[in-house]
């Protein structure tokens, strides 16, 4: 990192830029600036190192500036820029297709490219609609998602997520979608260790909602394995597998959202592995080139992408797709990024140390403010007390506090979360649940 990036000056002018999921004022008035990365660190624009606790947005599994990616998206980009994928095709993108469903179980096949989660998340939405239509079954358009789920910020995605605030601004969103209850049950689940044991009957949610719309009308079912974004949901034991089990009987089709889980966060190449339970699709992003370069994908299963292959053969069989679906920088970062998960075994490294982290986790039990705390794979959600008429503010103390002292956290409401990326060590470890224990006795 050179120093000129390491001390680098405060824009005088911050206006322009509106900041997404950001309290604008308030950072324009205190900004916090990321100037460099490598590794586990990013160092900030007054010269300091902080530890990366959220692999930026959950994404970064691999690590900041690595080597070998940096490289594959530099020879890309001069080797060639862009590459049109509609009725044309570069062989970067069905190798990155081929080696994204195998990484996948069962007969997960099939990828079709996006530029973000959220994008990800309305192509398995539109796949599912148009699949039900092509069998056949045009009346299944309904779109069953989860209280407190978090699917981006597309209008599909909206509709179907379950966070009030990121709905209730923009109309009246998709019709004819229903959600299924959140799992999180406190009182019976709190200091789990892992998956809770409480909580598996929630799924039988999804048969009173068959029951009130008939399963003729019902699309899909789509859930995050674990919900991340509103702040670390742990499925209960044997939820996820009843899920599958109800959709299986009403010709539903199952959806993970893994663009938080894909790619390691859990041990494995996606939740799907880890829990042993095959969906009908997948949406990944983030981990998929180590957020280097925006990419999403859908993976779906050979069912669902036989059923459009019919008809005459020079017909376009899916009407949909992005200018930059399978962009060549994207492509080149996604096999680099897979080759460095594969060659550094960081998924292995992920289980090896999912023990350790959880003990470093539940090591904060009895800290000050902890109500909660919530872990699997490399991922922890530490509930706190909302301060009296102040919610999500004591939350944010401890994450500007937890920056200023070299760590960064993301924090949902009164929940902290940490996803760092997948080479930590031990002692990145100790390091992060050091600093975040000290913040949390230094906030009222
Ligand atoms: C589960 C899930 N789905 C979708 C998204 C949206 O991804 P993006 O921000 O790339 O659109 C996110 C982002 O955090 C996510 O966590």
């Amino acid at each position: 990192m050179s120093e000129s990036l390491i001390n680098a000056e405060i824009p005088g002018d911050m206006s322009a830029w509106w900041m997404p999921f950001t309290a604008n004022r308030q950072f324009k008035g205190a900004p916090r600036l990321l100037v460099g990365a490598k590794d586990m660190h990013y160092s900030s624009h007054d010269g300091r190192r902080i530890l990366d606790g959220t692999a930026g947005l959950w994404c970064s599994n691999a690590g900041h500036c690595r080597e070998p990616i940096v490289r594959a998206i530099q020879s890309q980009a001069a080797e060639m820029d862009f590459a049109p994928a509609f009725q044309m095709g570069h062989p970067k993108a069905f190798e990155l297709a081929s080696r994204v469903a195998a990484l996948a179980p069962g007969d997960l096949d099939h990828v079709f490219f996006s530029n973000s989660g959220s994008e990800a998340v309305d192509t398995a939405l539109k796949i599912a609609l148009a699949y039900h239509r092509v069998r056949g079954e045009a009346a299944r358009t309904r779109l069953i998602g989860r209280e407190r789920g978090y699917h981006g910020v597309g209008f599909g995605g909206i509709s179907v997520g379950g966070i009030g605030p990121n709905r209730r601004t923009f109309g009246p969103l998709l019709p004819g979608v229903d959600h299924l209850p959140h799992t999180h049950d406190p009182a019976k689940n709190a200091f789990s260790r892992g998956m809770p044991q409480h909580g598996a009957e929630h799924a039988d949610a999804l048969e009173r909602i068959v029951a009130l719309h008939d399963p003729s009308t019902i699309a899909a079912v789509i859930v995050e394995p674990v919900a991340g974004s509103t702040g670390v949901l742990v499925p209960p034991v044997g939820y996820l597998e009843r899920l599958r089990a109800i959709c299986d009987k009403y010709g539903i089709l199952l959806i993970f959202d893994e663009v938080i889980t894909g790619f390691g966060r859990l041990g494995a190449p996606y939740a799907a592995n880890h829990f042993g339970v095959v969906p009908d699709m997948i949406t990944v992003a983030k981990g998929l080139t180590s957020g280097t370069v925006p990419m999403g994908a859908t993976i779906a299963r050979k069912h669902v992408y036989d059923a459009f292959m019919q008809g005459p053969e020079h017909m376009i069989e899916l009407f949909h797709g992005y200018t930059y679906s399978a962009h060549p920088l994207a492509c080149a970062a996604g096999l680099a990024t897979l080759d460095v998960y594969r060659d550094e075994r960081l998924f292995e490294n992920a289980k090896a140390l999912s023990p350790a982290w959880e003990e470093a986790v539940h090591g904060l039990r009895g800290a000050r403010h902890v109500v909660d705390l919530r872990n699997l794979g490399i991922v922890a959600g530490v509930e706190l007390t909302p301060r009296d008429g102040a919610p999500g503010r004591r939350a944010f103390d401890v994450f500007v506090r937890c920056y200023e002292q070299g760590l960064l956290t993301r924090v949902t409401g009164d929940i902290i979360a940490l996803s760092p990326p997948l080479m930590l060590k031990q002692e990145h470890i100790d390091e992060m649940f050091g600093i975040l224990r000290r913040a949390l006795d230094s906030v009222d």
